[in-house]
Order: C-alpha cells, then sequence, then structure tokens
C-alpha cells in the first residue's frame, strides 16, 4: 500500500512506543524507513522492543509526566537532529467508580495522558517554529472524544482536552508548516487496554461492535502511517475513529452500570487498590 521509501531518513518520535499499539505504529514506519525514537518509563520493555525491531531505534527512560525530563530527552534527540513527526501515544487508564477516584489517582491519569501529550507537543513545535521547519503531530486518543466514557472519566477528559489542543494547533502552528492530526481507536487488544479497562475480561468488545471484531493493530498502522505521510499533507486538525463504527452504538461502558459490588471489588483487587 505504501512506498517501502515512504519516511526514508525520517525520524519520528513515539511517546510510550515499546508497546501495544505505539510498539505497532513504530514498527510500520520502521519498515518504511524512519528512524525510530520510543520513549517510555521502563528500560527493559524499550530495550526488547528495540532488540525485536529491524531497523534504527532510539530509546529513551523518560516519564513525561515531568517537563525538564521532557525537555532534557528533546534536546538530546535533538543534537543528532531534528525529529520530522512526534506521536503522542503514551496514556494510562483504568476504570473506576468516579466519585471514589481519589486525587492522585486522577491525576495519574490526566499527567501522563494530557499533560505529557502537551509537554511532548510544545517541545517538539517550538523546536520546529525556532528551527523554521515545520512537521506532524498524530495524538492517540479514543472514541471518548465523542461519547464521552462512563467509568474513566479522567481519560476521557484528557483524551477532549488533546483533542482541542489539535484543533488549536492546527490552526495556530499550520502557518508553520506544521500538522496536527488526531486517531480515536476502538478496542485493539493490548496490554494496557486488558489489563485496565477490562480485569475480568467480561466486556467481550467483539460482541458490541457492529463488525463483530476488535481492531487489527495492521489496521491502526496502516491510518498512522498515512496520516503522518505527506499523502495527508492537507489533513490538518481533524480526528479519525477507527473502531468498526462502534462508538456509533455504545460508548463502551454501559455494561458497567450493572456491575455489582462484588465485581468493582475484584476490579479493583486485581488492580491492587480499593475500589
Ligand atoms: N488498546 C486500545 O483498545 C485503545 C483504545 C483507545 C485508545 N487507546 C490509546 O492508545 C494508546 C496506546 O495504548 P495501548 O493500548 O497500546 O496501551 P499500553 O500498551 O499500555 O501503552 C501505553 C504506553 O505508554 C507508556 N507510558 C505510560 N505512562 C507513561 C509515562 N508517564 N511516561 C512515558 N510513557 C508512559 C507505557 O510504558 P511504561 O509503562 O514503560 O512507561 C506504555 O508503553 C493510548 O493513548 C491509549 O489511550 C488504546
Amino acid at each position: 500500500m505504501f512506498a517501502s521509501n515512504l519516511f526514508e531518513g525520517q525520524r519520528v518520535l513515539i511517546t510510550g512506543g515499546g508497546t501495544g499499539i505505539g510498539a505497532s505504529i513504530g514498527r510500520r514506519l520502521v519498515s518504511l524507513g524512519a528512524r525510530l525514537i520510543v520513549c517510555g518509563r521502563r528500560e527493559a520493555v524499550l530495550a526488547e522492543f528495540a532488540a525485536s525491531v529491524e531497523g534504527d531505534v532510539t530509546t529513551y527512560v523518560c516519564d513525561i509526566r515531568d517537563p525538564e525530563a521532557v525537555d532534557g530527552m528533546l534536546t538530546s534527540i535533538w543534537e543528532t537532529g531534528p525529529l520530522d513527526a512526534l506521536v503522542n501515544n503514551a496514556a494510562a487508564s483504568f476504570i473506576a467508580r468516579t466519585e471514589q477516584l481519589s486525587a492522585r489517582a486522577a491525576d495519574a491519569i490526566l499527567g501522563v495522558t494530557m499533560h505529557g501529550a502537551m509537554y511532548c507537543t510544545l517541545g517538539v513545535g517550538r523546536r520546529w517554529i525556532e528551527a523554521g521547519r515545520g512537521g506532524t503531530v498524530l495524538s492517540i486518543l479514543s472514541t471518548s472524544i465523542r461519547t464521552g466514557r462512563a467509568f474513566t472519566v479522567p481519560s476521557a477528559m484528557a483524551k477532549s482536552a488533546v483533542q482541542a489542543m489539535t484543533r488549536s494547533l492546527a490552526v495556530e502552528w499550520g502557518p508553520h508548516g506544521i500538522r496536527l492530526v488526531g486517531i480515536a481507536p476502538g478496542p485493539f487488544p493490548t496490554a494496557g487496554a486488558g489489563a485496565g479497562l477490562d480485569p475480568t475480561g467480561s466486556r467481550a468488545t467483539a460482541r458490541l461492535n457492529p463488525l463483530g471484531r476488535v481492531g487489527d493493530h495492521d489496521e491502526l498502522a496502516s491510518l498512522a502511517a498515512y496520516l503522518l505521510s505527506r499523502h495527508a499533507g492537507y489533513i490538518n486538525g481533524e480526528v479519525i475513529a477507527i473502531d468498526g463504527g462502534q462508538h456509533l452504538r455504545t460508548s463502551g461502558a454501559e455494561d458497567l452500570l450493572q456491575w455489582t459490588e462484588a465485581q468493582w471489588q475484584a476490579a479493583a483487587t486485581r488492580r491492587g487498590r480499593r475500589a
């Protein structure tokens, strides 16, 4: 579908790119010639990912909730050349009854999903503007930006905030040659989506999906490659859902309204916390 040199020599940073959806996007970009940089908090996970990819992969241990750590990572990256694209992919979420969330738990989710994406975007955009060069920021959002989502409220809030950033900066930074785009995935099997969001394994999303299945990582990687490529050069400020049409039928959380106290307790125990 894509020329094998589509991203030849381009440098792309994917936050949280050592696992799940970020890793799938990264693998695809490397296969199309990109020089990939991934960051995350767990060095061993990043090293294992880099070793599994045939191509140019650099890793950074960086907690994107920390603006100084993000700035340090970007300064180090820029020492060997500018980035061509940023993928805001790192995020965190788990299901909980919102009135029982501690401020600390809410902040942990907002911190990585909203603040982290903002620190990375501002740091990269500032450097592009100072150098008079363009670039692309792709943010991995969620269909909660269209439906809201009960029981993962801080995540839904953060994703909508990042959509607001995408739309706002598409206008503000468009004149600098910087495009901002987003993908709103539906259910794609990953460790993150399984452990925190479907802890009992009872929420068979495929049953709720008009196409009767979860997403294939290759499908999402293809969309990401397209949006990051020159072929999408006139798409700016747009977020594309890839969910088999599921958000048109359900926000994906209604079943939790029927959960019993015992189910909430079991989910919290699996997470190692009180519900
Ligand atoms: N899978 C789905 O069904 C689905 C649906 C809708 C949206 N999404 C979105 O897709 C993206 C990827 O999710 P996923 O399912 O692939 O989950 P995942 O495998 O858990 O990926 C999350 C990644 O973010 C990194 N991360 C978390 N906190 C971080 C921090 N403070 N600083 C730096 N990196 C951090 C994690 O690495 P460390 O823990 O090592 O830091 C991990 O590599 C997320 O934005 C998610 O909201 C996924």
